[in-house]
């Protein structure tokens, strides 16, 4: 199960997000915004990590402006590993060292057709499992 959230400013590329699951017939649930006026991105960047952290969601898509102050307060929780992309490169890899947990865009950077292509390599690309990012991910945790 995903979960996925926005602010304002992720709103308009959230729906597109959402209907590219659905094709995908991923199933996700929309913790909000659920309308475009004005909002604050912690407070989906909250219900996006505590719906991963208490393991109703393996995995969550975070949108708002520019993907920074939603992603920089995902990381905040201890065991989030959220990760900004703006490349399939990135999300490729963020999935194979980091075992990123949440994808975070921005909806004012990237456009439609590009940000599909990165939820896609960020759903479809496994953790490598290696020792040494298993291990640099410990790093991260015990610091
Ligand atoms: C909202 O205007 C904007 O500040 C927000 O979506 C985000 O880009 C913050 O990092």
């Amino acid at each position: 199960m995903i979960a996925i959230g926005s602010d304002h400013g992720g709103f308009a590329l959230k729906q597109e997000v959402m209907a590219h699951l659905k094709e995908r017939g991923e199933e996700f649930c929309d913790l909000g915004c659920y309308e475009e006026k004005s909002c604050d991105y912690p407070v989906y960047a909250k219900a996006v990590c505590e719906a991963i952290l208490s393991g109703k969601c393996d995995k969550g898509i975070l949108i708002c402006g520019t993907g920074i102050g939603i992603s920089i307060t995902a990381n905040r929780y201890p065991g989030i590993r959220a990760a900004l992309c703006t490349d399939c490169f990135c999300a490729e890899a963020t999935r194979q060292h980091n075992d990123a947990n949440i994808l975070a865009m921005g909806g004012r950077v990237v456009g439609p057709g590009l940000a599909l292509k990165i939820v896609d390599t960020f759903l479809d690309t496994p953790f490598s499992g290696d020792e040494r990012h298993s291990r640099r991910i410990g790093l991260i945790e015990h610091e």
